[in-house]
């Protein structure tokens, strides 16, 4: 039998089945309070008190007929008291609910138009395409054109056009992710060197980023997905001068005037001469500190002139042709910039990390 229907019960006929007074009383008091903490709003505190107060058909009504004018002489006290007290109690807290509502009400119409707005969270720029975007403008400004190219590349415009010899050790599978026999995720964006040298003719003055993949344990400062950039010219009479006063214009916009830097001799299969390019710490000005372990120095890039080879892999005259090239890795680039010290960071996609580079 529910709440309701007992409400409506002969007293005597609910004790008979093993009720008492004091659990009946108990058990409204618990359906009361229980209803009254939702209520918000004026038509559902009218809903509460019609189901409780009114005259007619309400639960007070309707125990007072069928429990206390039927009660049994010997009850009669205890019930009427436990009837009182339960009238009471719902009485004031209908009163206080109502005065709550009509508070609400009256604070809306107070509504202070001239306060600001909730903040809206903004979305942030990721570091990565910061750096991307501030270095895209500089080379922008020089008249290079940029490009993005396939992420799923061949194994010819990865290594072979590439000048890579066939043993090469970053053509391993240790290093390479295949996708089948001679495709692959390119493991870096020196190919689009190739297919844009293959497609149009010189001039050619080009960046070209994108996301890069290589068979790397993920670690602080491995991820077996980054991002680089490539920047590279190809003409008539283009010198290892060009690509030095072009790379130190890049380094003192990027960086600022007071940084140097350094090229060193080094080794890639597609750039003949090939060079790293250092540059002063922009932590410690060359002075020596954690983030240059104390050299004075970070690398920055590799670059170096385009090898006769490779120019002829895209069909180009040697003779007639010449050109440079660099690339470097933006996640680091990045990573120096904000003094990032986990690689993971940039792609775990943690908000609470992100929101800091609005
Ligand atoms: N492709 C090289 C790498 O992934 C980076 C690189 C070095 C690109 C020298 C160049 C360059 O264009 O000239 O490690």
């Amino acid at each position: 039998m529910t709440l309701d229907e007992k409400a409506r019960q002969p007293l005597t006929e609910l004790i008979a089945a093993g009720d008492s007074v004091e659990s009946l009383y108990a058990a409204l008091k618990e359906a009361f309070e229980g209803e009254s903490t939702v209520v918000g709003s004026p038509a559902a505190l009218k809903t509460l008190r019609d189901r409780w107060m009114a005259r007619k058909n309400g639960l007070i009504a309707a125990t007072n007929n069928a429990w206390l004018k039927a009660a049994p002489r010997e009850l009669k006290p205890l019930v009427g008291k436990s009837q009182n007290e339960l009238r009471k109690a719902i009485e004031s807290a209908l009163k206080q609910a109502q005065e709550e509502i009509a508070a609400l009400g009256h604070r809306r119409e107070a509504l202070d138009v001239t306060l600001p707005g909730p903040e809206r969270r903004l979305g942030a720029k990721h570091p990565v395409r910061r750096t991307l975007e501030e270095i895209l403008s500089i080379f922008r400004e020089l008249g290079y054109a940029v490009e993005e190219g396939p992420e799923i590349e061949s194994f010819f415009y990865n290594f072979e056009a590439l000048n890579f010899p066939a043993d090469h050790p970053a053509v391993d599978e240790m290093d390479t992710l295949f996708v089948e026999d001679k495709m692959l995720l390119r493991t870096h964006t020196s190919p689009n060197q190739i297919r844009i040298m293959e497609k149009t003719p010189p001039p050619l003055r080009y960046v070209v980023h994108g996301k890069v993949y290589r068979n790397d344990a993920p670690d602080a400062t491995h991820s077996p997905m980054f991002q680089q950039l490539e920047v590279f010219c190809v003409d008539q009479s283009i010198t290892f001068a060009d690509l030095k006063g072009t790379l130190e214009h890049f380094v003192r916009r990027f960086f600022g005037p007071r940084i140097k830097t350094r090229l060193r001799p080094s080794y890639f299969p597609f750039t003949e001469p090939s060079a790293e390019l250092d540059i002063t710490c922009v932590f410690c000005a060359g002075r020596g500190c954690r983030i240059c372990k104390q050299t004075g120095f970070i690398e920055l890039l590799g670059c170096g002139m385009i090898d006769p080879n490779v120019l002829r892999a895209a069909g180009l005259d040697p003779e007639k042709y010449q050109g440079f090239a660099a690339g470097l890795g933006l996640d680091r680039l990045a990573m120096n910039k904000y003094d990032i010290n986990d690689i993971s960071l940039l792609y775990n996609g943690d908000t609470r990390f992100l929101r800091q580079f609005r």
